[in-house]
């Protein structure tokens, strides 16, 4: 075994920030097996492709002939599994892929690492680690006046997404006290940044805003989610990587809470200082209130003391500055929003907001505006 990692899904959002982020450092080699599936672009890892410390390898983690061969020959250190069908709308739309990859993907990546496990002894066999990355959705919904989530806190998942992620924790849970397999999930709040698929609600805005094309918002746009940026999460999977506890899980979050209206009017602002010369503005004049989303979870929030007090990790980025850079990116990196927002996402667009009654605006957008 060396300081190798195998990544799962490293070609999406998270994933590839952290592949750049791990690699940038000189941590080790990863390998990276991803599907390409229409969220996985090789694209966001182009700056990485000729590193020699970087293999890609393209399959489905439902293949476990192509697991198990990567395990063997690769001899990592540890599997970090982001693979997933990730995107809420998509499960309502079409649950069948997320019970596929999310559940039976995952089934067939812990199995391969069983058996991988059960031929390492010693420092190897002490060292090796499984971290399952998942979803504070798993919790279901909180009320206003709700304690934030905490590791403790009951399942009970809401959307197929949530429940499909939900079932692969248990899995994680299950191989852990019946196989031994030294696994660790980490459940984490909403992640925004670069890289991230203009499908979730931040990029969709920014790139919808640049183009003077409505800003969707579900129902009443009260929403609450807690905002993390994606390489506060990163710093978090290293830390557990390092130095967490085998069996534990471990909640990431922001600490930034903020309903969905809040989230637009804030991008909407920046918009309007980082491109003065746009003919959209103000860009809130985008904003459209169209019909919510089926079982929409009101509130998320996360309780991540267990990771602060025992790894000693802190998000380091405040909502407002984390935004700030977000929006920069997409800004400088229209080419790449182009490149995947064209073809297949176009009917995914038709298909999620084409059918969308639109709402009146509710009473919260002039609080909104007033706040400004
Ligand atoms: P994403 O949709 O951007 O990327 C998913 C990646 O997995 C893509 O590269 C895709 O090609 C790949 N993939 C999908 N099915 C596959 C399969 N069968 N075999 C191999 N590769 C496959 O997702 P993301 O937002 O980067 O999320 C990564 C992980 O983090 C997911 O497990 C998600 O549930 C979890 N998570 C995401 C967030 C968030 O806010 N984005 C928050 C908490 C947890
Ligand atoms: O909480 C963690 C989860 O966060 C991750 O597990 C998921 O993979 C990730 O997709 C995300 O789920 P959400 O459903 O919270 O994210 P999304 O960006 O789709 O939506 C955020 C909020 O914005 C949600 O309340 C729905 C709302 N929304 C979303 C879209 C796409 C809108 O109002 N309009 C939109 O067009």
């Amino acid at each position: 075994m060396n300081n190798c990692l195998l990544v799962t899904g490293g070609a999406g959002f998270i994933g590839s920030n952290f592949v750049l982020d791990w690699l940038s450092s000189s941590r080790g080699p990863v390998v990276n097996l991803d599907k390409l599936t229409y969220a996985g672009n090789p694209e966001n890892l182009a700056s990485v492709a000729n590193d020699p410390a970087y293999t890609f390898a393209h399959g489905d983690i439902c293949d476990a002939k192509l697991v198990a061969r990567l395990l063997a020959q690769h001899r990592p250190q540890a599997v970090v599994h982001f693979a997933a069908e990730s995107h809420v709308d998509r499960s309502i739309a079409g649950p069948e892929a997320f019970l596929r990859t999310n559940i039976d993907g995952t089934f067939t990546l812990l199995q391969a690492a069983r058996e991988y496990y059960g031929t390492l002894t010693g420092s190897e066999r002490e060292r090796f680690r499984f971290l399952h990355v998942s979803t504070d959705e798993v919790y279901g919904t909180l009320r206003p006046n709700d304690p934030a989530f905490h590791e403790e806190t009951p399942y009970s998942p809401n959307s197929p997404y949530a429940a499909s992620k939900a079932a692969s924790d248990h899995l994680a849970r299950a191989w852990v006290h019946t196989y031994g397999l030294p696994a660790i999930i980490t459940n984490c709040s909403n992640n925004y940044g670069p890289y991230q698929f203009p499908e979730k609600l931040i990029p969709l805005m920014i790139a919808n805003a640049l183009q003077g094309k409505p800003l969707p918002i579900y129902g009443d746009g009260q929403q609450v989610r807690d905002w993390l940026y994606v390489l506060d999460h990163c710093r978090a999977l290293r830390a557990v990587l390092e130095q967490g506890r085998v069996g534990e899980t471990y909640n990431v979050g922001g600490g930034n809470q903020r309903s969905n209206l809040e989230v637009v009017t804030t991008l909407c602002a920046l918009l309007d200082e980082l491109v003065p010369e746009s003919k959209f503005k103000p860009h809130f004049q985008l904003v459209k209130y169209v019909a919510d989303r089926p079982g929409h979870d009101r509130r998320y929030a996360i309780d991540a003391r267990k990771l602060e007090t025992e790894l000693g990790w802190r998000a380091e980025e405040s909502f407002e500055t984390g935004l700030r850079k977000t929006v920069e990116w997409y800004l400088a990196n229209s080419a790449w929003v182009e490149s995947v927002t064209s073809g297949a996402y176009q009917q995914w667009v038709t298909q999620n907001y084409g059918s969308r009654d639109l709402a009146e605006a509710p009473a919260s957008e002039a609080m909104a505006k007033e706040a400004l």
